[in-house]
């Protein structure tokens, strides 16, 4: 029987791109190859995200592009899996009759049956319900050849005012550390150099499985997987960043010295509002302790703007806070006010003008400080993993540093998945321009 086709249109964050991975794997084993062009593909999947009112708006204005697509081949099935199928169920089907199959986070293994039962049936078919474990192997087809993800943790037990993934992840359910290791090893057999290791707060891993280890405690066991140059993990909820994981971070060779820690605002009173559990003396006092045990520490993080009640004052705040720091990079937001969150109904909103105000002015001070940090590197060799021929310019090669700083430089392809030394020449604002130093393998 000739294979079909699948075509994956991907938003949010790392666990969607890891579900990704999961759906294209899954699909593989029901015959379906991945194509590039919806518009001949068999089936269309989109998996979602709803952390902001404008993420979603995404989602149903790409399904209101595909209307047509359907009614010219009515025959292609049409999927919407993540974030957004687990908040708004059966409500996109109402909505979007175009789709065919909703599946919520939980249920990504149940796809291929949903997907059957809807072209049986011919019928839109929901299923969100919540799977309260987390102990499948995954069937996973990787899209990238290096560098990996490996899900350690899914859902989110803290409350963040904010925050809709609670209500689209669900609770935490950690992984068991076997499954976790037996996936590590296969990629380092696989040729795979480096590994993420993802969850919504990857720090509570552990707690919620009798007899599971810590966090740090997993970190140090996958680190020693021979083969495993590099590992990273994200994210760290700053509250439950401990001394132990600052500890096991700077006595390893393989842990990257380079830590996603979001911060959200510089002010107590935010903070509190917000139901972060941490006040910004203590987040400094943090990140002071980990520069005190890695001076190299890049750092970066996530900032809101605009979160509800948030005065000049507050947002001073912040600005101080991320003079302080000098993050090597960060992710900035405008509050976004999500359905079911506390922090929607609260009473004093903040104006679409200030919060293009704030933004703003954080993003040109962060320039300042990113300009400033980068050119620290100027001069400097640093070991890069090599992913492949460049987007940009194809004469070159592209790559990574220990720290996360894309390098570009002028190299053979068959330094692809290798680590070699570079001479950083120009330090840009977003991406390095490097040398090949000579090396010896
Ligand atoms: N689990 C991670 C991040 C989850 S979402 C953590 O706890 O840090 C990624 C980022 O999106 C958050 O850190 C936050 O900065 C931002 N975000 C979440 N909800 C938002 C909202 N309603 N409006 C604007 N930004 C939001
Ligand atoms: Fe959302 Fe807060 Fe959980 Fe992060 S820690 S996923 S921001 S609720
Ligand atoms: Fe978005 Fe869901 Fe991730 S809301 S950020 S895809 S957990």
């Amino acid at each position: 029987m000739a294979r079909k086709r699948l075509a994956v249109v991907n938003f949010g964050c790392q666990m969607n791109k890891y579900d990704a991975e999961r759906i294209v794997g899954l699909m593989a084993r029901e015959d379906y190859d991945l194509t590039e062009n919806a518009r001949d593909a068999d089936l269309i999947v989109l998996n979602t995200c709803a952390i902001r009112e404008k993420s979603e708006q995404k989602v149903f204005s790409h399904l209101g592009r595909l209307r047509e697509l359907k009614e010219k081949n009515p025959g292609t099935q049409i999927a919407v899996c993540g974030c957004v199928a687990q908040r708004a169920g059966s409500g996109i089907s109402e909505r979007m009759p175009i789709v065919d199959v909703v599946c919520g986070t939980d249920n990504i293994e149940k796809l291929p049956d949903l997907l059957r039962q809807a072209g049986e049936e011919q019928r839109s078919v929901v299923d969100v319900s919540v799977d309260a474990s987390f102990d499948e192997p995954s069937v996973i087809q990787r899209q990238t050849e290096y560098a990996a993800f490996v899900s350690i943790i899914k859902g989110c037990n803290h409350r963040c005012t904010y925050c809709i993934v609670p209500l689209t992840r669900g609770a935490e359910r950690s992984r068991p550390s076997r499954l976790i290791i037996e996936e590590v090893k296969q990629l380092a057999a696989n040729g795979y150099k480096e590994v993420t290791l993802i969850g919504q707060n990857v720090n509570s891993y552990g707690h919620d499985l009798p007899g599971e280890r810590s966090f740090p405690a997993l970190l140090e066991q996958v680190a020693a997987v021979s083969g495993m140059a590099r590992v990273r993990f994200v994210t760290s909820h700053p509250a439950d960043f401990s001394e132990a994981l600052m500890e096991t971070i700077a006595r390893s060779e393989t842990l990257c010295k380079q830590l996603h820690l979001p911060v959200q605002s510089g002010s107590d009173r935010i903070l509190r509002r917000m139901d972060r559990g941490y006040t910004a003396a203590e987040y400094l006092a943090k990140v002071r302790r980990m520069r005190a045990l890695v001076a190299e520490m890049a750092f970066s993080t996530d900032l809101i703007v605009g979160f509800p009640g948030e005065t000049d004052d507050d947002f001073q705040r912040t600005v101080a806070l991320v003079e302080e720091v000098e993050y090597d990079s960060f992710f900035l937001f405008k509050y976004s006010p999500r359905p079911l969150t506390p922090a929607a109904s609260m009473p004093d909103q903040v104006s679409e003008t200030k919060k293009k105000e704030r933004f703003d002015t954080l993003q040109r001070l962060q320039q300042g400080i990113q300009v400033k940090r980068n050119a620290r590197y100027e001069g400097r060799i640093e070991t890069v993993l090599v992913e492949g021929p460049s987007k940009k310019d194809a004469a070159k090669l592209t790559s990574r540093t220990a720290s996360n700083k894309v390098v570009n430089f002028v190299g053979d392809l068959s330094l692809k998945g290798k680590l070699v030394p570079v001479e950083i020449v120009r330090a840009g604002l977003y991406s390095f321009e490097g040398r090949l130093a000579a090396h010896s393998s």
